[in-house]
Parts: structure tokens; sequence; C-alpha cells
């Protein structure tokens, strides 16, 4: 695990009129996902590349858990580092398993761990390992390939995963599919991941908190429910398309607008839910779905609140008010 801190973080390349990344402050916690958004040139990359030392400030300082990483040795860093962009970077010669285990082999793990944790990695990113361990990446569909790009990033069990537009060339059927498989290898490894990306949707969909940049700047950090519906200045509100409500609600989880019930509460709720079930059950909702469907299905059952469910246990109660107060929110006054 690892807390990630930039400090006044800036980098001026040779030559430049003005700083790539200008004065970046920022702390991303332990374990969190945090998506750098912003317009092509921002300074995304430049932030990201800064993290493994691809590129060094010309001021300021980036710590991992209040180490500056100038202190650790460089090949130390970049084993707690795992880096995934967006041309998977696949050595086209080497089939999948080679491909995987170049880190491990590099750190001279023995061949038996290393065949295991290819199998292993294989099977986390849904490739079955006897279909897909003797294939070249010729052989892979552009999906796949960013599949095993991930599981190569993170062969060694990195602390840190940094992503830089990873789906950027991904069909957007696939891409969804691939952003529900970082959620879910996240909330299972809890990494804590910078993911850079240009898309609002993907942004808003991935991240714990997101970070926006414009010209090297950071215009706002903060979560995704809050950008949308206080975003921090004209810029922000823009990229974000704060005015069109139905979109917002579709791109905004129950759980950012839910009252939250206490488990003792949660438990009685699922006793009154058992009860009522033959003839007035309460409707209920997953915690991740999006606040559009929970509007529709209160619409459509006419019932004053919906229950949120997490793996089937109710962890929230979700009104029209709540609703209302979500989109209200993100209207300019
Ligand atoms: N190696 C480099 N040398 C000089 N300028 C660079 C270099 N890399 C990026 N830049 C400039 O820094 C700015 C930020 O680039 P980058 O971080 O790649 O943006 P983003 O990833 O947000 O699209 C751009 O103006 C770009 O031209
Ligand atoms: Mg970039």
């Amino acid at each position: 695990m690892s807390t990630i801190r930039f400090d006044h973080v800036s980098l001026e390349f040779a030559g430049s009129l003005r700083p790539a990344v200008n004065d970046c402050t920022l702390e991303v916690e332990s374990g969190k996902l945090v998506v750098i958004l912003g317009p092509s040139g921002c300074g995304k990359t430049t932030l990201l590349k800064m993290v493994n030392r691809l590129h060094e400030p010309t001021a300021g300082k980036i710590t991992f858990d209040g180490t500056d990483i100038r202190q650790i040795e460089l090949t130390k860093l970049r084993q707690q580092i795992g880096y995934v962009i967006q041309q998977s970077g696949l050595f086209p010669h080497m089939n999948v398993a080679q491909n995987i285990a170049v880190v491990p082999k590099l750190l001279g793990w023995q061949s038996a761990k290393i065949q295991s944790r290819v199998d292993e990695l294989l099977y986390l990113i849904g490739l079955p390992p006897n279909e897909y361990r003797d294939r070249f990446p010729a052989q892979l569909s552009g999906g796949q390939q960013q599949r095993v790009g991930l599981a190569r990033a993170l062969a060694a069990d990195p602390s840190v995963m940094l992503m830089d537009e990873p789906f950027g060339a991904i069909d957007a059927i696939t891409r969804t599919t691939l952003q529900d498989e970082i959620l879910r290898l996240q909330r299972q490894l809890k990494k804590t991941i910078l993911f850079v990306s240009h898309d609002v949707e993907e942004a808003l969909r991935l991240a714990d908190l997101i970070l926006i940049m414009d010209r090297g700047q950071v215009v706002q950090y903060d979560t995704p429910f809050h950008i949308l519906t206080r975003p921090a200045n004209a810029f922000v509100h823009d990229l974000v398309g704060a005015d069109d409500i139905v979109r917002q609600l579709s791109l905004l989880r129950v759980e950012t607008a839910m009252t939250s019930v206490p488990p003792r509460a949660a438990s009685s709720i699922a006793l009154v839910q058992a009860q009522d079930y033959s003839l007035n059950a309460q409707p209920t909702i997953a915690v991740h779905d999006n606040l559009r469907h929970a509007l529709s299905l209160l619409l459509r059952t006419g019932k004053p609140s919906l229950t949120v469910l997490d793996n089937n246990t109710p962890v929230g109660v979700l009104t029209l008010e709540h609703i209302r107060r979500s989109a209200s929110m993100g209207m300019r006054t």
C-alpha cells in the first residue's frame, strides 16, 4: 500500500514557453483510484511519468508514504509500480506467458513460481490460461491485449498502478467491460491507481476522486459527485457537461446520493422486506447502479423509496428527493 503525495510539483521542459505541469499539489490515498482528467496536452501524461521517474520534476517533490521517491532506488521504485499504456506495449515475438513473466524474470523468480503467477493472473483477467498462455499478441483482440498488458503490470504485485489512457484505442463496448473489470480488480486488490483519461464518462464511472487539469494546473480534485454537482469553475462545468441532468443521473452511482443506513437498521429493513415480499415488496436497486435507473424505477413502481443493496445486503435508502437534490445541485444558478 502506498499513499502518493505531490508537493508543488512542476515540470518545465527545456525550451518550452510554459510548464507542462505547474505547481500541482495533491494526495492520492493508499488504495484509491484517482482519474486524471483533462483535454489533450494539459499535462496528464507528464504528471504520471514523474511518479515512476520517466520524467523528473523541475520543482517540488513526490513522496510515497512520506519518502521522497528520489531516495528510493530506481529499480525498487519501479518494482512497486505497474505501468499500463494505451498501446499495450506487449513484445510481439513473445507469447502471452512470456510477456507477463518479464518482470518476475528480471526479479529472478524461480520458474515454477513464475508459471503459477502467470496462470493466476490469466484467471484474474478472465483469459483461461490453457487457451491463452501460448498465444502471441497478434492472435489477440485489442481488448485482450490490454488485459494481458494489465496482467503484466500486476505480475510482481506492485502497490501502485499507473494507467495512461489504457482503453483509449478500444471500442466503446469492450471499454465498458474493461472498466468494469478494473473496478472489480480494484475492490479485490486495493491498489493505489492513477488512471489518466480524457473521457469524462470513463472518469465518472471509475474514479474515487477525479483530478481535473487545465494547462498544467489542478483545477479541481474531488469526488465524481461533486465534480458534476459543484464544478469549481466554467471550465469544469463545460468539460463534464453539468447542464445535462438526465446524462448526469445516468453517470452518478446510487451510492453517491442515497442515505446510508447502519447495519442494524439495514437488517431490519431486510426483515420488513422479507415479510412484505409477497404483497408489497419495496423495490430494490444495486448500490453501483445509476440514478437514472433509480428514477425510472421509482416512477414506474410509484413507491416513495428504494432499498439500496450491496451484494443483497441493504445498505441505504434512496428517495425521489435524493435524486432531485442531486439533479438540481448540478444546475447553474
Ligand atoms: N518530452 C517532451 N518534451 C517537450 N515537451 C513535452 C514533452 N512531453 C510533453 N510535452 C509537452 O507538455 C505538455 C503536456 O503534455 P502531456 O503531458 O503529454 O499532455 P496530455 O497527456 O495531457 O495530453 C504538452 O504541451 C506537450 O507538448
Ligand atoms: Mg497523454
